[in-house]
């Protein structure tokens, strides 16, 4: 007797259903109330291969550990909030599959480095947006803003579409290896944050912009290490922007 079409396809998708399985976190705890040093604790997880590490987390906090502390609030890659240190590579959290992590052990879990770790997996993003806000990442006009709207070519927009995806995440800056030596340092994403500016046909403070970057603390620290480049979740061409905002700079001999 031949199976009927529901018999085959109930078969076929118990063959393609996805499996959950336990799977280790080792997360970096830190609580200062509690005790000075950070230190490892390890939580096991029922995972489906296409879970992202975001709700392993959430899964720990609601069932296991309430007191596991971590931000998060868009869930879709979009906020920035919930950027960490995941196998030893800063990626955001909502948008890791279990399954991309490639590992036979632990999944490691820490908070983002170069930034004062306040708990858990919470760092005190303050140094980030201060070097932010200070190379005014907003569109200055010097009174020729027009009555209608503000035409610009589609190879003007081109120039600094890319750094518009900047999501603030500081997944660069914290895989910086001059931010982690030296906090003082700008950091790529406060420079994408300019570029954005800088080369916006629109704008009248490339100038100021870019000589905020030419000091002790700006672009010239860069070393090209592409740490930054890798760790963006946008995708942004974060060390080629640099190189732009550098080029910029010899050009108007800074
Ligand atoms: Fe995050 Fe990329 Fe923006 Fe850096 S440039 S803050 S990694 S989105
Ligand atoms: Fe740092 Fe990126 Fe330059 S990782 S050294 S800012 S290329
Ligand atoms: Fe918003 Fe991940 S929770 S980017």
């Amino acid at each position: 007797m031949s199976a009927t079409a529901t018999e085959t396809s109930t078969a076929a998708a118990a063959v393609d259903a996805p499996v959950a399985t336990d799977v280790t976190f080792k997360i970096l705890r830190f609580n200062p109330e509690f005790a000075p040093e950070a230190y490892w604790e390890e939580f096991v997880v029922s995972c489906f291969p296409t879970d992202r590490v975001l709700t392993a987390l959430e899964k720990i906090k609601g069932e296991q550990d309430g007191s596991l502390t971590f931000r998060r609030s868009c869930g879709h890659g979009i906020c920035g909030s919930d950027a960490m240190r995941i196998n030893g590579k800063n990626r955001l959290a909502c948008k890791t599959l279990i399954k991309d992590l490639k590992t036979s052990k632990a999944i490691t879990v820490e908070a983002i480095k170069g930034l004062p770790q306040e708990k858990d997996l919470i760092v005190d993003m303050e140094p980030f947006f201060k070097a932010y806000r200070e190379v005014m990442p907003f569109l200055v006009t010097e009174g020729h803003t027009p009555t209608r709207e503000w035409i610009q070519s589609a190879d003007d927009r081109a120039a600094f579409d890319d750094t518009t995806k900047c999501i603030l995440c500081a997944a660069c800056t914290t895989s910086c290896p001059v931010f982690w030596n030296d906090g003082q340092y700008f950091g790529p994403a406060a420079i994408v944050g300019a570029h954005r500016f800088i080369f916006d046909s629109r704008d009248d403070a490339a100038a100021e912009r870019l000589q905020i970057l030419n000091s002790q603390d700006g672009v010239w620290r860069c070393r090209t290490t592409f740490n930054c480049t890798e760790a963006c979740p946008r995708g942004i061409q974060i060390t080629d922007a640099i190189r732009e905002v550098k080029k910029a700079l010899m050009s108007t001999g800074g």
